[in-house]
């Protein structure tokens, strides 16, 4: 059995203390096996704001993969933002902006999606997509595959149209095609669980995409609390058992609590 912990959009600078021991307490009963932290971990991007992103994932009970968000880049700061735009990120978080995590059950690929050259949007390119289809066609049948990266690649909602992934209708189908079972990402701090598809579209291969709510910051949407997607996985014999579970922090109680299930049908390629 894996359990993956996926946090996202925590915008230290805006984070509640209230809600970080909340979440520090659901990392150490649920012990997952990985922490995915899929982008703005900041709100602005400042060497004090991912200092206490640093301080924070210090105290989680396991490894952190993270991606940079749009709000990881400076935007005030045009300098920076032109000259070494991961600056204050890579001091908190390492040099490698695409990192990957592997185990017997779980094969996770990071994306940075970020791009100093736009303001909010996010994109991925043709070296990205075939790096990642590649990978994931290398991947062991037993593996759960995930992608990770910030900027979602299905909206549920018209008004989040125009912040899906630049470059999401090329990219998604051949990463379902090479194998793809789950992508999460953050963005819109709007957490639901949708199928992705390959090229055959409905007839073909099936995959999923996970969206998160914002863990612990204040910029919450209206009505959504803040939110963290806890991913569950079992293979047995090839035969895949794969559950989201989104944890909504409740604050009458002041903890996460399970709040939805998604169970996802997992196919690998013929
Ligand atoms: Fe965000």
């Amino acid at each position: 059995m894996t359990c993956v912990l996926q946090i996202s959009d925590p915008h230290f600078g805006t984070e509640q203390p209230h809600v970080m021991r909340a979440l520090l307490q659901l990392a150490r009963e649920q012990q997952p096996e990985v922490i995915l932290l899929t982008g703005d971990i900041t709100q602005r991007a400042r060497r004090s704001q991912f200092a206490a992103a640093a301080r924070f994932v210090s105290q989680l009970p396991a490894p952190v993969l993270a991606v940079p968000g749009n709000h990881d880049i400076p935007l005030f700061n045009l300098g920076a933002r032109a000259l070494n735009p991961y600056g204050n990120y890579k001091r908190a978080f390492g040099n490698n902006l695409e990192p990957e995590y592997e185990s017997d059950g779980l094969l996770v690929l990071c994306l940075n999606t970020s791009r100093p050259s736009r303001h909010k949007d996010g994109e991925v390119n043709r070296t990205q997509i075939a790096r990642v289809a590649e990978r994931l066609s290398r991947a062991r049948p037993d593996q759960l595959r995930m992608i990770m990266q910030h900027h979602p690649v299905r909206a549920r909602e018209q008004a989040d149209l125009s912040n899906l992934l630049i470059g999401h209708e090329q990219a998604v189908p051949t990463w379902v095609d090479a194998g793809l079972d789950l992508l999460i990402g953050g963005h819109i701090h709007l957490p639901y669980v949708w199928p992705l598809h390959g090229h055959q579209g409905e007839s073909g291969r099936r995959g999923w995409t996970a969206q998160a709510g914002t863990a612990l910051s204040t910029r919450v949407r209206a009505g959504i609390p803040n939110s963290v997607n806890l991913i569950v996985h079992h293979c047995d014999q090839g035969a895949h058992d794969c559950r989201v579970e989104r944890w909504d922090y409740i604050a009458e109680q002041d903890l996460f609590l399970p709040a939805h299930i998604n169970t996802l049908v997992i196919s690998r390629p013929g």
